[in-house]
């Protein structure tokens, strides 16, 4: 307590989770937190291949499904948490086209994807078809890892040179007083747990899944991070309940394709109802609010609160009131610096 006072703010573990349905951003302001608090460990938690965070390399955009989004950031080591999926064969490709070779790892503990699970995910019309899934073999491979049938990281030759016991290395980091991010995937409203059952993912997507995805106990966590996209969207099948139309969408000029299916998203307004009860169970300590420049264009590219319209201040104070924690992270577009950070006001 007494030593925890004493503590520069930036010594600490922060979880960095969605809160709405997945793709709010949170690889961006995953990126803009690593630059400033400079961790030396980014781990994510979360299912496995089925996310997807879309970067840029030259003229070419790449979808990353498997290595952490943190990867930008080049000081700190990358990880993948135990609870986690492996696919061996996205993981390899990911490595090389990143040439993060030497700095990322693997818990041992991974449960493995094979191909016979992602022939079974697509093959499947219940999972394909009805619940509308990402065809990468993460439902099937789960259910193989309850049953206890499934391979893990540490059986698999090709991963050898990745694995390492990530629960160790964060556990140790954090015992340092380094600074330690936890990537979350998915978003809250597909929670296995809490989200629009049956059309969800094969696992909880709360913070508290990501702290034990990653082998952090609840008592290590210092900051939740709760992203929310100003216009939520969702991929795949299930309700959303401020789901607007197409020619809505298209008037507001908002339209986007997954980075791992490249279907179209469905867009919808802010739901505050859904933002509140996100928070609560992620424990939020602050929130980051994306896409402030679909509210009002004017903000583009705003990087000082103060260069905010009233129709975009008003928007940040009724998502707060919702919230009820501050917003402390606004991204006002696409590029990394295109942010305003009050998190020192705090
Ligand atoms: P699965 O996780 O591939 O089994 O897909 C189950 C549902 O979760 C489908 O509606 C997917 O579109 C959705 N989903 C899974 N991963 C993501 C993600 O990273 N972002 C957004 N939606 C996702
Ligand atoms: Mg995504």
């Amino acid at each position: 307590m007494y030593r925890s006072i004493l503590l520069d703010r930036t010594m600490s573990c922060t979880i960095i989770v969605g809160g709405f349905f997945g793709d709010e951003g949170k690889g961006k302001i995953v990126a803009h937190v690593a630059h400033q608090d400079r961790p030396s460990i980014i781990s994510r938690g979360g299912v496995g291949p089925n996310a997807g965070h879309t970067v840029r390399i030259g003229e070419k955009e790449y979808g990353v499904r498997m290595v952490p989004s943190g990867f930008v950031y080049p000081e700190a080591a990358l990880m993948i948490g135990s609870g986690v999926l492996v696919d061996p064969r996205v993981f390899k490709r990911e490595v090389d086209l990143l040439g993060v070779q030497g700095r990322i790892f693997v818990d041992g503990r991974c449960g493995i994807i094979e191909e016979e699970h992602i022939a079974r995910d697509r093959g499947s019309e219940h999972l394909s078809k009805k619940i509308g899934s990402t065809g990468t073999g993460c439902g099937p491979a789960n259910s193989d890892r309850v049953l206890r049938t499934s391979r893990q990281a540490k059986d698999v030759p090709e991963l050898a040179d990745y694995i390492t016991d990530v629960a160790e290395d964060v556990n140790r980091a954090i015992d340092n007083d380094e600074v330690v991010l936890l990537e979350g995937t998915q978003g809250f409203g597909i929670s296995l747990y809490f989200g629009t059952y049956p059309f969800v993912t094969s696992k909880d997507t709360s913070a508290s899944q990501i702290a034990a995805d990653n082998g952090v106990g609840p008592t290590r966590i210092d900051d939740v991070i709760v992203v929310f996209k100003a216009y939520p969207t969702r991929v795949g099948e299930g309700p959303f309940s401020t789901e607007m139309t197409m020619e809505r969408s298209h008037e507001l000029g908002i339209e986007e394709f997954g980075t791992v299916t490249h279907r179209q998203r469905r867009i919808g307004t802010w739901d505050g109802k859904m933002a509140r009860y996100s928070a609560m169970i992620n424990g939020c300590t602050q929130a980051a609010i994306t896409g402030i420049d679909r509210v009002d264009p004017a903000c583009f590219g705003a990087t000082d609160y103060g260069q905010l319209s009233k129709k975009a201040k008003d928007f940040i104070a009724q998502a707060e009131k919702d919230i009820g924690k501050p917003v402390t992270l606004i991204s006002t577009g696409p590029e990394m610096s295109q942010i305003i950070d009050l998190r020192g006001e705090l």
